[in-house]
């Protein structure tokens, strides 16, 4: 079973998936990590992203390897290399979405997102697990904040992040763009602290008879 959780960025979604994810014992995906963990790895090739081809072709070459530690969170390995705080570099925060838009990389890592849960119970966060890569989940929920509080949340956590830019690239681009499923809870959290949005979404699901009794 999966729960997915979509939003744009700073929309509190990985602090309420992975929180959600320990109270009902699901593991929990951070898809976004996956495309981070790409684009760094792209960028240390120094394949430019405005090449497709030659993005495609150094994804054939990459040895890509994912699954989940101990605690349920899911990790990427990405050739023998598990990237971590690198995820989070200016640089990485620059192109991710301008790599996220190439269909070779959506692919892959839709593909990859779909195998490793499968048969698993899993609160999985991002921006098109609803729309494309579990539509046919019952459970989808997407949360949004107003923009000035989604920057006032990156600049607390000292990141240099252009959240609007990147908004507008990934709910623009071509394949599975940011967007709310039509059957998708919506959830505004600008007022609401981490544990009010995840008490909200157990609440819906426990509705719908999750966790069973
Ligand atoms: O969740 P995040 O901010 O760490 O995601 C980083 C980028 O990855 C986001 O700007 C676009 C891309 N992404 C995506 O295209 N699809 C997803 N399901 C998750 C992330």
């Amino acid at each position: 079973m999966v729960v997915a959780i979509d939003g744009p960025a700073a929309s509190g979604k990985s602090s309420v998936a992975r929180k959600l994810a320990r109270s009902l014992g699901f593991s929990y995906v951070n898809s976004g990590a996956m495309y981070r963990a790409v684009t760094w790895e792209l960028l240390r090739e120094q394949i430019d992203p405005a090449r497709p081809d030659r993005v495609e072709a150094a994804l054939g070459r990459m040895k890509l390897d994912s699954g989940f530690s101990e605690n349920g969170d899911s990790y990427i390995r990405i050739n023998a290399e598990i990237p971590d705080l690198e995820l989070r570099q200016i640089e990485v925060n620059q192109a991710v979405s301008a790599y996220s838009a190439i269909p070779a990389v959506r692919n892959l890592i839709g593909q990859r997102l779909r195998s490793m849960c499968q048969g698993l119970d899993v609160v999985m966060e991002g921006r098109d697990i609803g729309t494309a890569v579990f539509p046919d989940s019952p459970h989808k929920f997407y949360l949004d904040a107003s923009p000035e509080i989604r920057r006032r949340r990156r600049a607390a956590q000292g990141q240099d992040d252009s959240i609007e830019h990147r908004d507008k690239l990934d709910s623009t681009r071509r394949v599975a763009p940011l967007s709310v499923a039509s059957d998708a809870h919506v959830i505004d959290t600008s007022h609401l602290d981490i544990e009010g949005v995840v008490g909200h979404i157990a609440g819906i699901l426990k509705g719908s008879g999750i966790p069973a009794e």
